[in-house]
């Protein structure tokens, strides 16, 4: 079983759009089994909330669409997770200092397959921006997805 976590800041806007997304690929892959996905938000202001609804136009326009609540990272979440996948450097720098340091290495920057940097946060500007999200992400998942099946999988 390999187990992804996507992280962002609120979890309404970036990371369910990469939990929609890798869902996505996974079920046409035949891969759902073989994965544990969820998100999660550094910040806890829409704990319980559904999706932005921007967010979940664009995955249900790109046929990914699945159930998505808002909660807040949890200590238990560095066990539970082998791959936790970060939108910004403000949310690795987030989880770094929450994350116990033999964990670490378990962190990463979500486009780091796609030559890093960050997935620019969406919530206060247009649709497009969400479009623009859902592109890089896509890419990076698919990256990641090569990676994963590449190795032994984690926890
Ligand atoms: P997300 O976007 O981190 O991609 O979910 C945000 C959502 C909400 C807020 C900021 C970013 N907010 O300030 O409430």
């Amino acid at each position: 079983m390999t187990s992804v976590l996507l992280v962002c800041l609120g979890n309404i806007c970036r990371s369910p759009m990469a939990e929609g997304i890798l869902r996505a690929r996974l079920r046409a892959r035949g891969l759902t089994e073989a994965y544990t996905v969820d998100s999660a938000g550094t910040a806890g202001w829409h704990v319980g909330r559904p999706a932005d609804p921007r967010t979940l136009e664009v995955l249900a326009r790109h046929d990914a669409l699945c159930p998505l609540t808002a909660r807040q990272v949890a200590a238990e979440d560095f066990e539970r997770f082998r791959w936790i996948l970060a939108m910004d450097q403000s949310n690795l720098t987030d989880l770094q200092l929450r994350c116990p340091p033999a964990l670490r290495d378990r962190l990463h920057l979500a486009l780091a397959p796609t030559g890093g940097g960050d997935v620019p946060d969406p919530y206060y500007g247009g649709a497009d921006g969400f479009e623009h999200v859902y592109r890089l992400l896509d890419t990076a998942l698919d990256a990641w997805l090569a990676r994963w099946e590449g190795q032994p999988s984690g926890v």
